[in-house]
């Protein structure tokens, strides 16, 4: 049986789709309840349902022998995973956004709100601008609207969160997708059973 965290929210969805189209279903998981954790004998996989943010962390401790995560997550925590395959879901970009007129002053400190202050903290100190971090947990975007930062850090997708409040991608970071990551010491114990799987995921893709 293989343990696998899956990110509830937006990606969820697809997650399990792509999962399923492998072969390893699990039609107890789409029932409407708030059960967390499901498993299918037949396929032998129990599934469960973590934030987001918290696939690798049951990953790297070995809870999850596998996962799918962002590539924004990996790179913002980086866990002591490995990461296995591009699933090609979950398409975005993380950007640097803010007003459409914004133009860095150089001779102050840049107030950046985000949820991603690692990645944020990166991106500037290869630039060598001097930046204060403004930590957020959600609804990032109002941070510039209110005075709060200058710019933000964060995930675009479809730029309508953007549009809407009068900001604008100022700069693109990185692009992201949902990768298929598997916990160091389950890659070698259950290595034929987590290579199948990810051959069979990598047959989709
Ligand atoms: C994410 C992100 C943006 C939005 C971008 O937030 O932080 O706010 O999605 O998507 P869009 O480009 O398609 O508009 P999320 O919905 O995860 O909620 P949050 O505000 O709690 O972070």
């Amino acid at each position: 049986m293989l343990n696998v965290a899956l990110p509830k929210g937006r990606l969820g969805e697809k997650a399990y789709s792509i999962m399923a189209q492998a072969g390893y279903e699990c039609p107890s998981l789409l029932e409407p309840n708030r059960k967390l954790t499901f498993e299918n004998p037949e396929t032998g996989v129990r599934y469960f349902w973590a934030k987001p943010s918290d696939v690798p962390i049951y990953v790297e401790r070995g809870v999850a022998d596998v996962g799918i995560a962002g590539k924004d997550i990996l790179l913002e925590y980086e866990p002591e995973v490995y990461e296995l395959l591009d699933l090609n879901i979950g398409k975005c970009r993380m950007c640097v956004a803010g007003p459409a007129d914004f133009r860095d002053d150089q001779s102050r400190t840049l107030r950046v709100a985000t949820k991603f202050p690692h990645i944020a903290k990166t991106y500037y100190s290869a630039r060598g601008r001097d930046i204060s971090i403004i930590k957020l947990n959600g609804s990032i975007e109002i941070a510039p609207i209110l005075g709060l930062s200058d710019v933000i850090v964060d995930i675009v997708e479809t730029g309508s969160t953007l549009l809407e409040n009068d900001l604008a991608p100022l700069q693109e970071i990185f692009p992201i997708s949902a990768r298929f990551i598997a916990n160091t010491v389950s890659y070698k114990f259950q290595y034929q059973e987590i290579r199948t799987m990810a051959e069979k995921l990598a047959a989709l893709v």
